[in-house]
Parts: C-alpha cells; sequence; structure tokens
C-alpha cells in the first residue's frame, strides 16, 4: 500500500497491522486490526507527526522514502509517547540525524524513560507553532488523552487536527478515509475504542473539545494515530465524543453474568424476559465466552447494567471479578446498575458486585436478589419482577 495524500503536501505514511487482535496486553480485543498513523508534511522544512509501533518501522520508512529522502526531516513530532506511535522513533532518527524531536514536558521524559535516546528535543505547549514555510504547526495539549504526555497537532492551513489517540479506532481496512468505509463498523469501533481507552478521562474530553471550539480552529479534518481519517463528515466523531462523555444513552440494558451450575443463568434468562416486558431492548452476555472489550463497547449505549454471579469463595467467580475491575477502572458515566446472583452454603457474590458498583461510582437502584441453591419457579418469578422493575427505573433515568 502506498502512501496516501491527505491534504496538500500531507501524506500518511503510516501502516497497516491486520493481525493486531489485542491491544493493551490482552485487555482489549481488535477483531478488525488496526493501523498506526503516521503523517509526513512536505514544507521548506520537512515533519513528520508521530511514527509507528517498532516492528513496522521499515514499512513506515520506505512510505516516506518514495516522498522524500528520510534524512530531510527536520521534526520529528511526538504527540504521545505510547509504544505504538513512537516504537519507531530510533529508527526514524537515525536516519534524519539532524531532526529535532517535539513533544510536551512530559513527553520529554517519558521518551528518555523509554528509549534512553540523547536526542535533540523541543518542549511545545498549548499556543506554541512551529513554522514549515507555508504551513504552521500548532499545538494543543492534552494530558490524560490518552497519557500525561499526549498532545494534538494542528495545521491551519489545512484546518486539519492530529489528535494522536483522541478520535481513533482500532480498524484495519485498505482505505483511509472515514467516508469510504462502512458507517456502522466505522462508529461501532470508534465507540469501542472510546469506551475501553478514553472512557475514564470523559470529563477531560468534553473539556478539550469546548478548548479547541473557544479557540475558533476550523477543522475541515482529523486525523487520529489509528483507523481512517474523518475527512468527509468530522463533526460526526465529535459529536459521538460529547454524547459518550456526557454519558448520553438509550433505554437498553445489558445482563452481565457468569454461573457454576446453571442457577444463575436461570435467574439471568427469567430478568431478561422481565425487561423486555417493558419494551426495553436486553443484551444478554455469560463471562467468560463474552468478550470484555465488546461488553464495554455495548454499555457505552445502555443506561443500565444488571450484573450476577455464583458465589464461589464468599466472592464472584474469577470472571466476573476481571469484568467488575475493569467496570471499576473506567468508572462510566451515568449508569444506573444493581445485583444477582445465586449462592449455596453461604453468599457473598453479590456484596462483591454492590462494593465494585459503588467503586465505580455506579448507582446501585435496588437491593441485590439472591437465589439458594436453585431458582424454583415462585424465585424465577421475582427475578422476572426484578428485571422489569429495574427496566421502569431505567427508563425513568435521565
Ligand atoms: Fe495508541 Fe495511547 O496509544
Amino acid at each position: 500500500m502506498p502512501s496516501v495524500k491527505v491534504s496538500e503536501n500531507i501524506y500518511w505514511v503510516g501502516a497497516v497491522d491486520w493481525n493486531a487482535r489485542n491491544f493493551h496486553g490482552f485487555t482489549y480485543s481488535t477483531h478488525r486490526g488496526t493501523t498506526y498513523n503516521a503523517y509526513l508534511i512536505i514544507d521548506e522544512k520537512i515533519a513528520l507527526i508521530d511514527t509507528v509501533r517498532s516492528p513496522f518501522a521499515q514499512e513506515m520508512i520506505e512510505r516516506i522514502k518514495e516522498i522524500i529522502d528520510p534524512s530531510k526531516i527536520d521534526y520529528v513530532v511526538a504527540n504521545h509517547v505510547e509504544a505504538d506511535h513512537s516504537g519507531a522513533i530510533g529508527q526514524v532518527l537515525e536516519l534524519a540525524q539532524k531532526a529535532k524531536v517535539i513533544g510536551t514536558a512530559k513527553c520529554e521524559k517519558e521518551l528518555q524513560k523509554h528509549y534512553f535516546g540523547d536526542w535533540d528535543f523541543q518542549v511545545v505547549k498549548t499556543g506554541d507553532k512551529i513554522n514549515l514555510g507555508v504551513k504552521t504547526l500548532e499545538f494543543i495539549e492534552a494530558p490524560m488523552l490518552h497519557w500525561p504526555d499526549s498532545m494534538f497537532t494542528y495545521v491551519e492551513s489545512d484546518s486539519l487536527l492530529m489528535p494522536n489517540d483522541a478520535f481513533g479506532q482500532h480498524l484495519a481496512s485498505s482505505k483511509r478515509f472515514d467516508n469510504e468505509v462502512d458507517q456502522n463498523i466505522l462508529m461501532e469501533e470508534a465507540a469501542k475504542y472510546y469506551a475501553n481507552i478514553l472512557w475514564l478521562f470523559s470529563p477531560l474530553v468534553i473539556r478539550k473539545i469546548e478548548e479547541i471550539l473557544k479557540l475558533g480552529l476550523e477543522i475541515k479534518a482529523i486525523a487520529p494515530s489509528h483507523g481512517v481519517i474523518w475527512r468527509g463528515n468530522p463533526i460526526k466523531i465529535v459529536e459521538a465524543y460529547l454524547k459518550w462523555a456526557k454519558g448520553e444513552a438509550g433505554n437498553r440494558i445489558l445482563v452481565v453474568y457468569d454461573t457454576m451450575w446453571g442457577s444463575t443463568e436461570k435467574m439471568a434468562l427469567s430478568m431478561i424476559e422481565g425487561v423486555r416486558s417493558e419494551g426495553v431492548e436486553t443484551m444478554l452476555f455469560r463471562l467468560p465466552i463474552s468478550d470484555r472489550g465488546d461488553i464495554i463497547k455495548e454499555l457505552l449505549n445502555a443506561k443500565g447494567i444488571l450484573i450476577g454471579s455464583s458465589t464461589i469463595n464468599n466472592g464472584v467467580l474469577a470472571p466476573m471479578a476481571a469484568f467488575l475491575e475493569e467496570l471499576q477502572g473506567l468508572r462510566p458515566v451515568n449508569k444506573v446498575a444493581a445485583a444477582f446472583g445465586s449462592y449455596g452454603w453461604g453468599g457473598g457474590a453479590v456484596k462483591t458486585i454492590e462494593e465494585k458498583l459503588q467503586k465505580a461510582n455506579i448507582k446501585i437502584t435496588a437491593p441485590a436478589i439472591t437465589v439458594n441453591w436453585v431458582p424454583d419457579k415462585s424465585e424465577l418469578q421475582k427475578c422476572f419482577e426484578f428485571g422489569r422493575e429495574f427496566a421502569k427505573k431505567v427508563v425513568e433515568t435521565t
């Protein structure tokens, strides 16, 4: 795949990782692969914005060579230190010996701690600009979107924002632009990315978008570091981010559970019937056969979640423990929940679930429902009612 023109004298020179199936260790499944986007700007001075994961360094360098001799690069902008974007910086700087590395103060420290390089580094902060000739790079610090070092780079002449991780998607494609790919797949991957990577930082997402609006920057295209470039309709992803960050979601309820001998599963199945009887959409996921990253994505567009587990060793089953840990870390905005589960001689699962929900800042709308051993007909009816009452509360929640 050759380099791709993004705008006048701006080229995508990144890499498509078709075979990526997980990210951040194994915490995030990337069923559709990913891309590591790097952008080359040709002007009197030449700038490379970000690099790629190290195994793709040579691929990126070959794409740069189609356009210029890499030794001519004057600036390597490191919007973000994480290895999927800085992994090839060492190889680039070996070729571009006169290049200055540009990044935030935190980026300088973190890059040093990753690669121990003796590089010429220029620290920039919000509002700082570097003139390349016709084009000017403007920098906007964006701490925690996705690491403390993160920043956005803006090219005024092209109304192009390069926000690194923000607005990205783990989506491998032979296409480079939003209007060339299936819109449902695109938004699904963008939502999964937001939920699994940025959800915890939602207040910062809102503030950063407001800050950019206040700066009055015209934005005709958003070129993130993963997935396709938003050029056909960049406002679509900005609006989606605002909606997700504010916790706006539909009347939808997820039922997420794990079960040892089937009793908690029977409870879950009765509950979804109760939810359905109120006309509320519901989705059922059993751990661990369901993908955790996919469940987190589905939760982004659901107001409520019912969480159930059998009791083991006075707590929850191990796959549920992992799910609750993830939920606590992400602290999803504006969700309501309730717990359920079966037990034998001693309970404990629902207590663990409720403790974790509180730590995740998720509002519990009803006391947990439990069943000793196997649920009988009347207990299953209670589970049905539990689901129905929960659905009513979700509909009332704004
Ligand atoms: Fe795509 Fe935070 O790295």
